[in-house]
């Protein structure tokens, strides 16, 4: 039998795909959202760090999902370890504009001419989200902030936060990013969360897949905060391969027994 009607859920539980109003409001997860705000209200630059897994691409998510779409325009960009172009070449896109351009200088300019459009005539305020900003170039992060300027630095209509792994706060110290890192004025560290933290978050997922009562017990709970590292990627493979495992045995409730299990599938 499958382990989704063995426990009576009516869908996959701990799932990467989360309506807005699905995701978990942690503290952590509201400390993003005021930062952002602040990073917008005076146009600078914001920085979300944390372990890989630990919930900052949803703690974006959810907190640029505050933001009024009539005020504001999200421009999402996901990095790759390539030049400044492919920067702009994706921002581009976020700003729905085609061209064959390659030259800097015209594709700074198509943006500029964009994010003052939106800002200035549209009165949407654009905000850029660069995501997995630790992947980034040292090259790209000496460019990237003359983005943000705009008539002599004087107007602050493109805000930015950058998310990533810890390593990011370190390139940020390089030399060359020292531009970048002076206009950085917020930082959230996203950090695991505690064994009670877990508790909650496992439940949360649970209620989401439809389930009142969670088939858990305390070890397991244990087990799962013990292997993820207080992680929540890895916490939700643990906790759906221990129902897997605990389904498999015919076994109404999840032990720290079926943890291991899981975790012996996992890298
Ligand atoms: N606040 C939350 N509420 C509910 N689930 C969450 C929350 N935060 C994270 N998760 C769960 O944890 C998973 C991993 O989170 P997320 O992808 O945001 O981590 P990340 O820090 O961006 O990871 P990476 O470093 O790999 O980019 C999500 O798919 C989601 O299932
Ligand atoms: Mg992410």
């Amino acid at each position: 039998m499958s382990y989704r009607p063995f426990f009576g859920l009516a869908r996959e539980p701990f799932s990467a795909d989360l309506r807005l109003d699905e995701i978990m409001q942690t503290e952590d997860i509201k400390g993003v959202c005021q930062r952002l705000e602040y990073v917008i209200r005076i146009g600078a630059i914001g920085l979300v760090t944390g372990e890989v897994g630990a919930g900052k691409s949803t703690a974006l998510r959810w907190a640029t999902g505050q933001l009024h779409s009539s005020s504001h325009k999200v421009l999402w960009i996901t990095a790759t370890s390539g030049s400044i172009l492919e920067v702009y070449r994706q921002l581009l896109a976020e700003l729905d504009i085609n061209t064959a351009a390659s030259s800097r200088a015209v594709l700074t300019r198509m943006i500029r001419q964009q994010i003052i459009n939106l800002a200035v005539n549209k009165k949407q305020q654009p905000l850029l989200i660069i995501d997995e900003a630790s992947l980034l170039r040292l090259d790209v992060y000496t460019e990237l902030h003359t983005l943000t300027q705009f008539q002599g630095d004087s107007k602050p209509w493109l805000p930015m936060i950058l998310a990533g792994q810890n390593n990011l706060a370190d390139n940020l110290l390089c030399r060359t990013a020292v531009p970048l890192a002076s206009r950085i004025v917020a930082r959230s560290h996203l950090k695991a969360v505690t064994r009670e933290g877990m508790e909650q978050y496992i439940q949360h997922h649970l209620r989401v897949a439809g389930l009142k009562t969670s088939p858990f017990e305390g070890q397991a709970v244990t087990a799962i905060h013990q292997g993820s590292g207080g992680l929540f990627r890895k916490a939700n493979h643990l906790a759906r391969g221990a129902l897997i495992a605990a389904a498999a045995e015919k076994s109404q409730t999840v032990t720290a027994e079926h943890v291991r299990l899981a975790d012996s599938e996992l890298l």
